[in-house]
């Protein structure tokens, strides 16, 4: 398979590059798109075949379920059966990262949902995927665009690093915006909401709008979110914690905000601010790989509030902590 890109305006898109992305997704393909977290990888979520073909490109266990991105609420609503915590979340923070598990109708295959009997939901906030799947006409399943494992990309020349051959389409809108994925949360029960997946939307502005906590799931519940049992994020090089005041271990590149005494500046990137540290992570992660270093040391975010959270999320997974 021959693996084309094309290059979009992020805030115009070209109608015609689009139509053609859309096309693909009709016919059953596979269409890489930017979204606002990090490039996914779509195809349409009401085909299976068109679904089973994202497993094999990204050689992602069956059961774990994918996002089904829509283009507004009331195109969620075709999907899933909304309650009135989920119904208010997506008014406030829709299009934007943060995904609904929420109880699935019968139109969604069980292959998208992991054969679970709730799906989830989420409305990108990125002009270009909301026009692929307005265009496209039905939910584009997506996860991150990467190997299995992998560090998620994002950029499209990390997609077609690890994608070349294996899809059928890329649409390259430039950077993303945040860098580490959605905020996933369990609204199935909505008394006791859930998070699963720490990400780029904050608890804590998530929790002012739900006026509750999110419970973080019990080892029972925890089943229900298969993909944070996977080993996630990860270069193939080790990544080992940096907290402040400590010594950097010896021959490691570094990532963090701020500079370790003994650290080596060619082997290094400071991050001016939490966001930018969000964005540049997993490029980060990448671009030590291909400098063939023997280990890279990451500052452990020790703050309390915004995307803090999810950088510890990921961190710790790439580190093999959690
Ligand atoms: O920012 C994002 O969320 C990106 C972009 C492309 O939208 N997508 C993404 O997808 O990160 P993925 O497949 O890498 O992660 C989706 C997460 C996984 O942990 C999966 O297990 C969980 O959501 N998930 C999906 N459906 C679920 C369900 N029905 N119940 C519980 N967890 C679910
Ligand atoms: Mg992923």
């Amino acid at each position: 398979m021959i693996t084309k890109t094309a290059t979009v305006d992020r805030w115009n898109p070209s109608p015609h590059l689009i139509a053609k992305a859309a096309r693909v997704i009709q016919a059953g393909g596979l269409v890489a798109f930017p979204t606002e977290t990090v490039y996914g990888l779509g195809a349409d979520a009401l085909n299976p075949e068109a679904v089973s073909k994202i497993f094999t490109a990204k050689g992602r266990p069956q059961d774990n379920p994918l996002i089904l991105h829509v283009y507004n609420i009331a195109h969620a609503y075709q999907f899933v059966e909304f309650n009135d915590a989920a119904m208010n979340l997506a008014k406030v923070f829709w299009p934007g990262p943060l995904t609904f598990v929420l109880p699935a109708k019968d139109i969604v295959p069980s292959i998208t949902r992991g054969g679970l009997e709730t799906a989830a939901v989420r409305m990108p906030d990125n002009v270009t995927a909301l026009s692929l799947i307005f265009t496209a006409g039905t939910p584009i399943a997506a996860p991150s665009a990467n190997i299995s494992g992998r560090p998620s990309p994002t950029d499209s020349d990390t997609v077609y690093r690890d994608m070349n051959g294996k899809i059928d389409f890329i649409l390259d809108g430039g950077s993303v915006k945040f860098g580490i994925e959605s905020t996933v949360i369990d609204l199935t029960d909505e008394k006791r909401p859930l998070m699963l997946r720490p990400g780029s939307m904050p608890r804590e502005i998530i929790e002012k709008e739900l006026g509750m906590t999110l419970e973080v799931p019990d080892s029972v519940s925890k089943k229900r979110s298969p993909g944070t049992n996977y080993r996630h994020y990860a270069p193939s090089i080790p990544v080992k914690i940096w907290r402040k005041g400590s010594k950097l271990p010896a021959d490691c590149a570094y990532m963090g905000i701020d500079k370790p005494k003994n650290v080596d500046m060619k082997k290094a990137i400071i991050f001016d601010s939490l966001g930018n540290y969000a964005r540049g992570l997993f490029s980060g992660f990448r671009k030590f790989e291909s400098e063939n270093v023997s280990c890279i040391a990451v500052q452990w975010p020790e703050y309390e509030f915004g995307i803090a959270e999810g950088l510890r999320d990921r961190i710790s997974r790439a580190a093999g902590l959690s």
